[in-house]
C-alpha cells in the first residue's frame, strides 16, 4: 500500500502490517496507510476479518512526537481510529513490545486485542504535558473502569500484559510471533462467527465514578498544583462517564488542544528529546565499540560508594566493594543492607530480591581482589592525595583494559588520570546522592579518555538506568559549577533583606523541588565550606562573597544534623521552622556590606537565582564543557530538582527570550558587580535573536562561536 503500511489478503483475512522504524510512531504516512488499508479491506467482499500488527521490536509507541507543534496533516489519528472502530468486519490488534499513547488508542479502537505476554501497554501522554487525544480517555474507562483509567492516564505508567488482561484492556495473551497470533485469532473470530465489538458502544462500568474523580482531582491539585495536563486528563475521563462517545471525544479533543498549545507541553517534549540526544556524542566515530563490563568494583564504602555499589547490584552486575579495613567494610555492607531494607519496608522490593542483590556485593579489603574486574569506580574522600594513592594502586593491580573511574565531584580528573600509566582508561562517573536513587550521571571526559572508554561509560550509565550526560573537565563540571552561582546569589539575597523562607518559597513556586536553603540544611553547611574556601583562593580578589553560610558554620549551625541551620528542626522531624538565631546573623551580614535590608519581590528573587544559572550555562556551552544546551537542561532536570515542565534552565531562558534575559543580566552586572559579567555567547545569541537550543558549537556545524 505505502512504504510503511502493507496490506495482504490471506484467505478471508486482511493482514495489515505497519513497519515504521524505530518505534512505529503514528506519523502522517502511517495514518494515511492505515486508512487506505482499512478502506481497501472494507471494500473487498472476500475479506471477512482484519488483523493489525507491527513489524520490528514494538507495536505503535504513540503519535509521532516530532509532529507536535507543526501544522496538522490529515488524516488525524482520531479519524483513523474512528474508521477502524466503524469497520463492519471484526478487527483484531496483536500487541508486542510497547503499545503506548496513540498506539494503545489504535488498539482500543480495534474490536479485539491480544498481547504478547511480555508486552506493555500505557497512556504516557501526561508525561509529555498532554492527554490521550485519540479516544484513550473515552475508551479506556469503558473497558477498564474509571479507577484503572485514572491510574493509567493521570499516572502515565505503562502496565504489563497480564495486568492489562486482568482489567479487560486486552482479551488474551500469546507467546511468539505477533503475525501468526493475529492470524490465528482472526481465524477464530471467523470460525466462531464473532463480529465487530466496539469499545465506544460500551458504557463506563461502576457506580462510584464521581467519587473517584473528585478524589483524584483533590489529590492532583494538592500534589502537583503547577501542572497543566493532569487536571485536564481527569476532566476528560469525567466526560467519558457523563457523555455519549461522540460528545466525549469532542471534549477530549478540546482538552487535548489546550494541552498541545501549552508551554508545559513544549518544555516536556523538549525534555523527552533532550534525554535521547544526550547519548549522541558528536566526535565519537560510529564504529566505536563499548567494552564488555561483566564485573565492577567500588573503592570506598561511604555515602556514595555504598549507593554506587547498589546501582550495580540492582542492575545485576557483580560488584566488589573495597574499604580500608574490616570494621569500615562491615559498616558499609550493613549500610547497603539497611538501604535495601527501607525499600522492602515500603513494599517496592521483596525480601528474596533484596538477598539476591546483596549477594552480588562482595566486600573486600585487599586490592589484589580487583585484578580481574572490568570497571572500578573510586569513591574515597575528596582529597587529591588519597585519590593519588588509590589510582596508583589500581594502576598496579587492575588488568589491562579495565576502566578506572572516579566519582570526584570537584577535583581535576586529568590530574587523577595522570597518576596512572593509562590515562586513556580513566573517566569520571559523577553520581548524585543518593546514588541508587538519583537518575543523573555526569560522565566526565578527561583530556585523554579514549573513545571506547567514553562509549563504555555511556553504555554503563544506560545499563544502570541513569541519564548519562557527557561533561568536560572544569571545577564542578556542569551541575555543581552552575549550582555555585545559584547558591551564591541566593545568599546575596539574604544580605539584601530576604529570609530563607522567602527565597525558598519563591523558587518552589517557580517549580523547584526544594529551595536552596532547605537543600543546604539537608546536605550540611560544612560541605560547601571547603568549596567556598577554594573558590576564594582562586577567584579574582575584587569579587565579593556572601558571608551568611560561613557565619552559621562558625556558630555550629550546620543544618539538619545539628538541628539548626538556615532553619530550626525539632528532633526527629525534618520540617523547617524559623530559626530565631538567624535574624541577628542576617543583620550583621547586611551591615558589614553596608546594605539596608529591604523587602524583595518574588520575581526579583527568581530572576536573580535562575539567571545566574543561565549565564554560567552559556559559558559552559561556549567552552564546550557541555555538548549542547539540552544536556545542561537534562542535568538540572535529573540532578537538581528543576521542574520538567519548565524544560531546564537553558530552555527556560530560550522561552523567556535571550534578549530579555540579557537585559536583566546587564542590569545586575551594573548593580552587583562582575559575578554578573554577561557570557559572550548570551550576548551574541541575544543580538542575533537566536536561542541556546538553536546553537551548536563549532565542531558540530562548522560555525565559529
Ligand atoms: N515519536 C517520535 N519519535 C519517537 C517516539 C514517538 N512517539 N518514541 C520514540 N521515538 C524515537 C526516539 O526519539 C529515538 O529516536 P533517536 O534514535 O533518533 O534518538 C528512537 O525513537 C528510539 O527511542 P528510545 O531511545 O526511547 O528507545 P527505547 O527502546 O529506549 O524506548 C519507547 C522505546 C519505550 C517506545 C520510548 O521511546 C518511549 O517511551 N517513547 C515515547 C512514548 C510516548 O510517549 N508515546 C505517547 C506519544 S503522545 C501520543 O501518542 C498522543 C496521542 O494520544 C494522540
Ligand atoms: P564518605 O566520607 O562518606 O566516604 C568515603 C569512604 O572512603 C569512607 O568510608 C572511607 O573509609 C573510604 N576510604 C577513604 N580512603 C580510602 C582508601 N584509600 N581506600 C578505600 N577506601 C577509602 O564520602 P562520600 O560522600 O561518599 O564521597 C566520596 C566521593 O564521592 C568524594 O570524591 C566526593 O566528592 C564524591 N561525591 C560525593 C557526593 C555526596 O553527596 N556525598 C556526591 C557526588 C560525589
Amino acid at each position: 500500500m505505502t512504504d510503511v503500511v502493507r496490506l495482504e489478503r490471506l484467505g478471508a483475512i486482511a493482514l495489515v502490517t505497519v513497519n515504521n522504524p524505530p518505534v512505529n510512531a503514528l506519523g502522517v504516512a502511517v495514518r494515511q496507510g492505515l486508512l487506505h488499508a482499512l478502506r481497501a479491506a472494507e471494500a473487498d467482499a472476500e475479506v471477512r476479518a482484519v488483523a493489525l500488527v507491527c513489524a520490528g521490536n514494538t507495536f505503535f509507541a504513540g503519535a509521532d512526537i516530532k509532529e507536535f507543534g507543526q501544522p496538522p496533516q490529515a488524516p488525524a489519528l482520531p479519524e483513523v481510529i474512528a474508521a477502524i472502530e466503524a469497520c463492519t468486519k471484526p478487527c483484531v490488534a496483536a500487541i508486542h513490545g510497547t503499545a503506548l499513547g496513540g498506539g494503545l488508542e489504535v488498539a482500543l479502537g480495534c474490536h479485539y486485542r491480544i498481547a504478547r505476554a511480555d508486552a506493555k501497554v500505557g497512556l504516557p501522554e501526561v508525561k509529555l504535558g498532554l492527554l490521550p487525544g485519540a479516544g484513550g480517555t473515552q475508551r479506556l474507562p469503558r473497558l477498564a473502569g474509571v479507577a484503572k483509567a485514572l491510574e493509567m492516564i493521570v499516572g502515565g505508567q505503562p502496565i504489563g500484559a497480564a495486568e492489562a488482561l486482568e482489567h479487560r484492556i486486552v482479551d488474551e495473551l500469546f507467546d511468539g510471533d505477533p503475525r501468526a497470533a493475529a492470524l490465528a485469532y482472526a481465524q477464530r473470530l471467523l470460525d466462531e462467527g464473532r463480529g465487530p465489538r466496539r469499545t465506544g458502544e460500551l458504557s463506563v462500568p461502576g457506580t462510584d465514578s464521581a467519587e473517584l474523580i473528585a478524589a483524584r482531582h483533590a489529590e492532583v491539585a494538592k500534589r502537583t498544583p503547577g501542572l497543566f495536563a493532569p487536571l485536564r486528563c481527569i476532566a476528560a475521563v469525567d466526560a467519558a462517564t457523563r457523555l455519549p462517545l461522540a460528545e466525549g471525544l469532542e471534549r477530549e479533543r478540546q482538552l487535548f488542544l489546550e494541552c498541545l498549545h501549552s508551554p508545559q507541553r513544549a518544555a516536556l517534549v523538549h525534555a523527552f528529546f533532550a534525554e535521547r540526544q544526550a547519548s549522541k556524542i558528536a566526535d565519537l566515530p560510529a564504529a566505536t565499540r563499548p567494552r564488555e563490563i561483566a564485573t565492577a568494583a567500588v573503592i570506598g564504602g561511604g555515602t556514595m560508594g555504598v549507593g554506587i555499589a547498589l546501582c550495580f547490584a540492582n542492575a545485576g552486575v557483580p560488584v566488589k566493594l573495597l574499604e580500608v579495613g574490616e570494621e569500615a567494610l562491615q559498616r558499609a555492607l550493613q549500610r547497603a543492607r539497611d538501604t535495601c531494607a527501607v525499600s522492602v519496608r515500603r513494599g517496592s522490593l521483596s525480601e528474596s530480591e533484596m538477598e539476591r542483590r546483596l549477594a552480588l556485593i562482595a566486600g573486600v579489603t585487599d586490592y589484589a581482589a580487583l585484578a580481574e574486574v572490568d570497571l572500578v569506580v573510586e569513591a574515597v574522600f575528596e582529597d587529591m592525595a588519597v585519590k593519588q594513592q588509590v589510582f596508583e594502586r589500581l594502576d598496579a593491580v587492575c588488568k589491562p583494559g579495565a576502566i578506572l573511574a572516579s566519582n570526584t565531584s570537584s577535583l581535576d580528573l586529568n590530574q587523577i588520570a595522570a597518576f596512572t600509566r593509562r590515562p586513556e582508561d580513566v573517566v569520571g562517573l559523577h553520581f548524585f546522592s543518593p546514588a541508587n536513587v538519583m537518575r543523573l550521571l555526569e560522565v566526565v571526559r578527561g583530556a585523554r579518555t579514549s573513545h571506547a572508554v567514553l562509549a563504555t561509560a555511556m553504555a554503563i550509565g544506560k545499563r544502570l538506568k541513569k541519564v548519562a550526560v557527557v561533561v568536560g573537565v572544569c571545577d564542578g563540571f556542569v551541575g555543581n559549577r552552575m549550582l555555585f552561582q545559584y547558591g551564591r546569589e541566593a545568599e546575596f539575597l539574604l544580605e539584601e533583606g530576604a529570609t530563607p523562607q522567602q527565597v525558598d518559597g519563591a523558587l518552589r513556586t517557580f517549580g523547584m523541588a526544594m529551595g536552596p536553603f532547605a537543600v543546604r540544611d539537608l546536605s550540611g553547611l560544612d560541605i560547601g565550606q571547603a568549596i567556598r574556601k577554594r573558590q576564594r583562593a582562586i577567584l579574582p580578589a575584587h569579587l565579593t562573597f556572601p558571608t551568611v553560610a560561613d557565619r552559621l558554620c562558625a556558630a555550629g549551625m550546620l543544618g539538619q544534623k545539628t538541628g539548626v541551620g538556615y532553619y530550626r528542626y525539632e528532633p526527629g522531624n525534618r520540617t523547617p521552622l524559623e530559626n530565631p538565631a538567624l535574624a541577628p546573623v542576617l543583620e550583621a551580614a547586611s551591615r558589614e556590606k553596608g546594605l539596608e535590608r529591604q523587602t524583595l519581590d518574588e520575581r526579583y528573587i527568581v530572576e536573580r537565582c535562575l539567571y545566574a544559572l543561565v549565564n554560567e550555562g552559556a559559558k559552559i556551552l561556549e567552552e564546550g564543557i557541555a555538548q549542547r544546551s539540552s544536556d545542561i537542561d537534562l542535568i538540572y532536570l535529573n540532578g537538581y530538582g528543576f521542574p520538567a515542565w519548565r524544560g531546564g534552565p537553558m530552555f527556560y531562558a530560550d522561552s523567556v527570550g535571550l534578549d530579555k534575559v540579557l537585559a536583566t543580566v546587564k542590569e545586575l552586572h551594573a548593580r552587583c558587580g562582575d559575578w554578573w559579567k554577561p557570557a559572550p555567547l548570551l550576548e551574541k545569541l541575544a543580538a542575533e535573536g537566536r536561542t541556546f537550543s538553536g546553537w551548536q558549537p563549532a565542531h558540530h556545524s562548522g560555525e565559529q562561536a
